[in-house]
């Protein structure tokens, strides 16, 4: 029989995952410390939240995030989600937080707007989970963090690029990659650059822990000598009416063999997936052994795990 888990040292001192900065960075490495240990060692913690239940609140698709919550809490003795999709406009946001609260213990929510999270932790008295926002995706990050703690080791000076669209998956990767002591260059075509807030605060984040963040808009400059090269679709949800539009303007930062040249022989893939194989990938590059991308959306269950833990236990 598996040892019982030591809680200690668990909880969180944020009640919610609003945004990655609702994690110190202690908080973050303890994070990916339990990721690692859930990972290798799922059995100490199947009894960990007996009894505890999630809602889950999605107005966009997903397969990877819904799949891992269910798992993960099921995996460590919770009960299953409950599951109420879009809102609507039956009632309102703050109703329905103070109705779900009285009957599961997180709400773990996709939503369009950040404010729709910021008002669900507001209403809520339970942990609200953000499982992506127009501004952040950062259990995705955590995932991703992961996988490259696992490829490549030690995060301080480590490069990381990320050729494409200035979106919600690139900010939640800058702030961590910042605050991890990885440089982080992003190549974007003018007018699709990052958040300028979130660009200001990843470099108040370096500034502290010797990294760089890099915005430009020269793709191989962008990605020269990156150990890890990342991308995303150029059209997130919600803006598929400008698929067509982008497609053109984004064309010269697809992830190609040439592009993944220019980074180097050893130089890791990453996508949060779904990926649109011709677009921002060739099917050539995501299929090459220096693919991780299915290690990241493996690992979504374990840091997704970790992260209910801390905030759930
Ligand atoms: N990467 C990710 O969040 O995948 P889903 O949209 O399928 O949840
Ligand atoms: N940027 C993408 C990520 C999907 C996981 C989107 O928001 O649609």
């Amino acid at each position: 029989m598996a040892a019982a888990a030591n809680v200690e040292n668990w909880t969180m001192l944020s009640p919610d995952l609003k945004s990655d900065l609702d994690l110190s960075t202690e908080e973050l490495l303890r994070l990916l410390d339990l990721a690692g240990d859930v990972k290798r060692n799922p059995l100490r913690y199947t009894s960990a939240l007996r009894n505890r239940y999630l809602t889950l609140l999605f107005e966009k698709p997903s397969l990877r995030t819904r799949m891992t919550f269910e798992v993960a809490i099921q995996q460590l003795g919770g009960g299953s989600i409950l599951n109420i999709g879009p809102i609507g406009d039956r009632e309102p946001l703050k109703d329905i937080a103070r109705n779900v609260e009285r009957w599961t213990q997180g709400i773990v929510a996709r939503v369009y707007s950040q404010q729709t999270i910021e008002d669900l932790a507001k209403w809520a008295s339970v942990p609200v989970i953000n499982a992506l926002s127009d501004l952040y995706h950062p259990c995705q990050a955590l995932a991703d963090f992961q996988t490259i703690r696992e490829r490549l080791g030690d995060f301080r000076g480590l490069r990381l690029a990320f050729a494409g669209d200035g979106n919600n998956v690139a900010h939640s990767l800058m702030l961590d990659a910042a605050r991890l002591g990885a440089h982080f260059t992003i190549a974007c075509p003018k007018g699709y650059e990052p958040d300028a807030a979130i660009v200001a605060q990843s470099r108040a984040f370096a500034a502290e822990t010797g990294a760089t963040v890099t915005v430009t808009n020269d793709p191989i400059e962008g990605v020269r000598g990156a150990n890890a090269v990342y991308t995303d679709v150029w059209a997130s949800m919600g803006q598929e009416h400008e698929a067509d539009k982008r497609r053109e303007i984004f064309m010269p930062y697809q992830v190609n063999e040439t592009l993944m040249e220019a980074a180097g022989p050893d130089a890791l893939f990453m996508h949060c997936l779904p990926a649109k194989r011709g677009l921002e990938v060739t099917d050539g590059v995501i299929e090459t052994p220096h693919s991780v991308v299915f290690d990241q959306a493996e690992n979504r269950l374990h840091a997704q795990k970790a992260l209910l833990l801390m905030l759930l236990s």
